[in-house]
């Protein structure tokens, strides 16, 4: 299933590269939610590939839903293009995520950003790489000293009190705070120590569902903004190089409106 995972990936950053190469329709899904060309037809792909080899398979895709399966032992869930307001002004943060299911449980991820050709991938117990390589959260014990990203839901103007005391707070705590545009890149950057906490609220789970198991194979940990368990419905989303995540969560703790 790995296989086939990053194998559908790079072939929908190709087929993302093409149409950024060549230029292609934008949609509004939302006032500030656009959808293009590009992420129905790497979506499109995706689901292609994996129903011709695992037709029982459920699929839980951004753009189209849930497949109607009614067993759910395995869902792989996608997201074809994440970071679509990047790609839409050809912002070169963007990546394919592909995250497999099993009860309840990502047990493998792909998440691969084409203007990098950086591919990065986890099994449940085999260990996250980048390209190929093993790769390890970073080494940042405090806050003080860390790297953070965070990003806003499509609904930041009517709920935007709720989400910047966080981001306050964490200016104030942290080295820097960056907000990148693509939470599966967010998630990639944490696994590989280019960063040290992602905070979210208002995800989905195509957008988590590879990074997750990525992170905790790297060494990371994963859980929602109140400390509690995570899972790829959750919405609520820390992650974390482990070292600072009871102090990011003390942060969040010390807020009202999270
Ligand atoms: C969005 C991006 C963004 C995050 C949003 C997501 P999309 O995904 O990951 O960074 O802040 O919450 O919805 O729409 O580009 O696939
Ligand atoms: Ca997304
Ligand atoms: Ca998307």
């Amino acid at each position: 299933m790995i296989e086939l995972a990053i194998r559908a990936a790079r072939e929908a950053g190709a087929i993302l590269q093409d149409f950024a190469a060549r230029g292609f329709r934008i949609e509004h899904k939302g006032r500030i939610n656009l959808v293009t060309e590009a992420d129905l037809a790497s979506e499109l792909h995706i689901k292609e590939l994996i129903a011709s080899r695992y037709p029982t398979h459920k699929i839980l895709a951004e753009e189209s839903g849930a497949s109607a399966h009614t067993s759910d032992e395995y869902t792989w869930i996608i997201d074809p293009l994440d970071g679509t307001t990047n790609f839409s002004h050809g912002y070169p943060c963007y990546a394919v995520s592909i995250g497999i299911e099993h009860k309840g449980q990502s047990i493998a991820g792909v998440i691969y950003d084409p203007t990098r050709d950086d591919l990065f991938a986890a099994e449940r117990g085999a260990g996250a790489t980048l390209n190929g390589e093993k790769i390890r959260v970073s080494e940042i014990e405090s806050l003080e000293k860390a790297l953070l990203v965070s990003g806003f839901p499509y609904d930041v103007r009517e709920r935007m009190n709720e989400y910047l005391p966080a981001w306050e707070a964490f200016l104030r705590h942290a080295q820097a705070v960056r907000r990148l545009g693509a939470a599966a890149i967010d998630m990639a950057y944490v696994a590989c120590g280019r960063m040290e906490g992602f905070w979210e609220k208002g995800l989905n789970a195509w957008d988590v569902a590879a990074g997750w198991v990525i992170i905790e194979e790297a060494g990371g940990r994963v859980t929602k903004l109140d400390g509690a368990t995570f899972d790829n419905h959750s919405s609520s989303l820390l992650c974390t190089n482990g070292k600072v995540h009871d102090e990011m969560l003390a942060v969040i703790d010390s807020l009202r409106t999270f």
